[in-house]
C-alpha cells in the first residue's frame, strides 16, 4: 500500500490517510456562524476520501477575524452548527479539525464579492458587515492599501485577552467534538506579526529578540493544550519563512518548532510568507523544502502543503521524508474526490474510501475503462 494511504495516528486520534484538507477561508458566515454552505463545502471531502479536514481559520474573538464573514468560535452558540459538521465528516470516516485565529493588524478587511451588496443599508444587514480597528503588536499597518487599518498596539491586558480567547475557543472546539485544533501562526496574521521583525518593534518582553518575539505564540500553545484533551493532537501552522532576508528564516522556524515540541505540539503545518514584499516562485510543491527543513531540525512531524497536486507528488513527499502528511486546498475544491482518485492511482482498482451509496462509480469505471489520473 501507498505511504500516502497507510494510516497515521497522533496521539490517540487515528486517521485513515495521510491527505489532509488544509484550511480555507470561505467569508460566507454570519456573525461567526457555520451554515449549510461550510457542511457541503466540506462534507465533500469527507465524502471524497481525505484523512483530515481541517476548517477554516475561526475568529477567537469578534475582533480576530479577516473579515465580518470568517467563522467564529468567540461564543457557545457557535458550537452547534460546526458540531453537525464535525458529526457529518465523521460519519464519512474523515477526522476533524479546526483552526483557531486571530488576525492582528490584517483584521477586518472588506470581503470583495460583496462590494455592491453593502452599498444599502439592507445590503449591510444582510451581509452582516461589521468593520472595526484591529489590534496588533505595533501600531503599524500591514501596507498602504486601504483595506488594512492602522491598528492598536496590544498592551498586557489585550495580551492576556488574547491568550485567554484561544483558550476558551479551543475548549468550544473540544464541545463541538472535532479531533484537533490548529493554532494559526502563519500568513502574517497575529501570531505571525509577534514572530516576524517585519512586524514586531516592541520594547518589551514580546518584542526584540527572537526569544521575545516567541514568547506570545508560546504561550498561546501552553495555554490551549493544558486544556486541550491529552489523547488530542494539537497542530500549529507556521510560515516557516517570510520569504524576506530581513525577515523571519527557516531557522527560526526550526527553534521555534522545536519549543512547540517541548510544548506538547504534535505536528507544525508548514507554509510560508503573508508580509508585504516576501517573494516566493509558487511552483509545484514549493514549500516542500521548508517542511523537510522543520521536520529534519526539529524532529516533530509536520504537514506539507503549496501546490501539491499529483497523487505521484504527494506519495513522494512522505517517501522522502519531507513531510507525514500533504495537505491540499486549492487542488481540494478542484476536486474534492482527490483522495479517492489518487488512491487508485496509487493502489490499482481500491474503491475502498468510495462512500457505499457512491460505490457504483466502480462499475462505471471497469466499463469505460477510465477513471482520473488513469493513463
Ligand atoms: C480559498 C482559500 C482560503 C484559504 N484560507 C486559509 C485559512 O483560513 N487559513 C490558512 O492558514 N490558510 C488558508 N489558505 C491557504 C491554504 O490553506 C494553503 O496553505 C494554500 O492555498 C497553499 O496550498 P494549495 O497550493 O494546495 O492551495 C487559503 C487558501 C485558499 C485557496
Amino acid at each position: 500500500m501507498s505511504q500516502l494511504f497507510s494510516p497515521a495516528t497522533l496521539r490517540g486520534l487515528h486517521l485513515r490517510n495521510r491527505a489532509v484538507v488544509a484550511p480555507m477561508c470561505q467569508y460566507s458566515a454570519k456573525d461567526g456562524f457555520a451554515n449549510d454552505w461550510h457542511l457541503v463545502h466540506l462534507g465533500r471531502f469527507a465524502i471524497g476520501g481525505f484523512g483530515l479536514v481541517i476548517l477554516e481559520a475561526a475568529g477567537v474573538t469578534p475582533e480576530a477575524r479577516i473579515s465580518y464573514a470568517d467563522l467564529g468560535l468567540w461564543q457557545d452558540e457557535h458550537i452547534a452548527p460546526l458540531s453537525r459538521i464535525v458529526d457529518f465528516l465523521h460519519s464519512q470516516g474523515a477526522a476533524a479539525g479546526i483552526q483557531l485565529a486571530h488576525a492582528g493588524r490584517k483584521a477586518s478587511t472588506p470581503v470583495t464579492w460583496h462590494d455592491e451588496l453593502i452599498k444599502t443599508d439592507a445590503g449591510k444587514i444582510e451581509a452582516g458587515y461589521e468593520q472595526w480597528t484591529p489590534v496588533g503588536p505595533s501600531a503599524v499597518a500591514h501596507n498602504a492599501d486601504p483595506a488594512f487599518t492602522t491598528p492598536t498596539a496590544l498592551d498586557q491586558a489585550g495580551i492576556d485577552g488574547v491568550i485567554q480567547a484561544f483558550v476558551a475557543a479551543a475548549i468550544r472546539a473540544e464541545k463541538a467534538g472535532f479531533d484537533t485544533v490548529e493554532i494559526h501562526a502563519a500568513h502574517g496574521y497575529l501570531l505571525n506579526q509577534f514572530l516576524s521583525p517585519l512586524a514586531n518593534s516592541r520594547t518589551d518582553q514580546y518584542g526584540g529578540s527572537r526569544e521575545n518575539r516567541m514568547r506570545l505564540p508560546l504561550q498561546v500553545v501552553e495555554a490551549v493544550r493544558a486544556v486541550w484533551p491529552a489523547d488530542k493532537p494539537l497542530l500549529v501552522r507556521i510560515s516557516v519563512s517570510d520569504n524576506r532576508p530581513d525577515g523571519w528564516q527557516p531557522e527560526d522556524s526550526v527553534v521555534l518548532s522545536q519549543e512547540l515540541k517541548a510544548r506538547g505540539v504534535d505536528a507544525v503545518h508548514c507554509s510560508s510568507g503573508g508580509f508585504d514584499g516576501g517573494v516566493i516562485n509558487s511552483v509545484a510543491n514549493y514549500q516542500v523544502p521548508f517542511s523537510k527543513t522543520v521536520r529534519d531540525g526539529a524532529g516533530i512531524p509536520t504537514i506539507a502543503v503549496g501546490l501539491i497536486s499529483t497523487p505521484e507528488e504527494a506519495e513522494a513527499i512522505l517517501a522522502d521524508g519531507a513531510g507525514d502528511f500533504v495537505a491540499l486546498a486549492r487542488g481540494a475544491l478542484d476536486d474534492p474526490n482527490w483522495a479517492v482518485h489518487a488512491r487508485l492511482a496509487l493502489d490499482g482498482a481500491n474503491y475502498d474510501l468510495w462512500p457505499d451509496p457512491t460505490k457504483r462509480v466502480e462499475s462505471m469505471d471497469r466499463s469505460l475503462k477510465r477513471h482520473s489520473f488513469a493513463k
